[in-house]
C-alpha cells in the first residue's frame, strides 16, 4: 500500500470504509451542507471509482481527507477538507499532492473540480497545482443565510 510523507507528523493513507465517521465530521466542520457517514461509506467502499486520501497519524487520528471520482481518462475532485485546528499547516497540499501523483500513474489526464468562488484559501491551493478556472456555477452552493454562492470550475492537466 503507498504511503505518502505529510507535514505534522503525518502521512497521506488510501480512505478505508472505517474511516467513514471521521471524514463525516471533517466534512461537516468545512461545509455548510454535511455529508451522511451512509454516503462516505458507500464511497470508501468502492476505490476504484471514488478513491479517498487521508492524512492520518499511526494511531488512524484523520486530520483531513480528500475524496476524488474517476471516469475514464477524467477525474474530479469530490471535497476536500482539514481540521479547522490543523489547517495553514501544508496538511492540505499534501492531500492533493498524493491524489495527483497517484493519478500519473492511471489514464486519467485531468482533474476537475468545483470550489465556492469566495473560498479564496482553496482557490489558492487549488491554483499552486496548476488548476486554472474554466467556468462559473451560478447558485450552486447553499448559504446558511438562503442565498446561493456561484461555484468556479476549475481544471488542470494530470503529470
Ligand atoms: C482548503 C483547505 C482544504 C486547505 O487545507 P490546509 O491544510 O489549510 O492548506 P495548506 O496548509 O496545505 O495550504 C496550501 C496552500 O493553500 C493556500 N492557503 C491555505 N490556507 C490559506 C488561507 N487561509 N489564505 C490563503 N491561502 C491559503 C496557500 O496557497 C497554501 O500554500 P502556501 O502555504 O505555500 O502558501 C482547508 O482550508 C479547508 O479544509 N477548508 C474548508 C473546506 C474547503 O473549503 N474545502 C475546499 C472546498 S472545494
Amino acid at each position: 500500500m503507498n504511503l505518502w510523507l505529510a507535514p505534522a507528523g503525518l502521512h497521506v493513507a488510501r480512505g478505508e470504509v472505517r474511516d467513514a465517521p471521521a471524514l463525516a465530521r471533517l466534512h461537516a466542520g468545512g461545509f455548510f451542507r454535511g455529508w451522511p457517514t451512509a454516503e462516505f461509506e458507500a464511497y470508501l467502499a468502492d476505490p476504484a471509482t471514488t478513491p479517498a486520501y487521508v492524512a492520518t497519524d499511526a494511531k488512524r487520528t484523520i486530520a483531513g481527507f480528500a475524496l476524488l471520482r474517476l471516469a475514464d481518462d477524467e477525474s474530479e475532485l469530490l471535497t476536500i477538507a482539514v481540521d479547522p485546528k490543523r489547517r495553514g499547516k501544508g496538511i492540505g497540499r499534501a492531500l492533493l499532492a498524493a491524489a495527483l501523483s497517484d493519478l500519473t500513474m492511471t489514464p486519467v489526464t485531468t482533474m476537475f473540480l468545483e470550489v465556492d468562488e469566495a473560498n479564496g484559501a482553496a482557490i489558492a491551493l487549488y491554483r499552486r497545482f496548476g488548476f486554472v478556472p474554466v467556468g462559473t456555477r451560478k447558485a450552486y452552493y447553499p448559504r446558511p443565510d438562503g442565498t446561493a454562492a456561484t461555484a468556479l470550475v476549475m481544471r488542470a492537466p494530470i503529470g
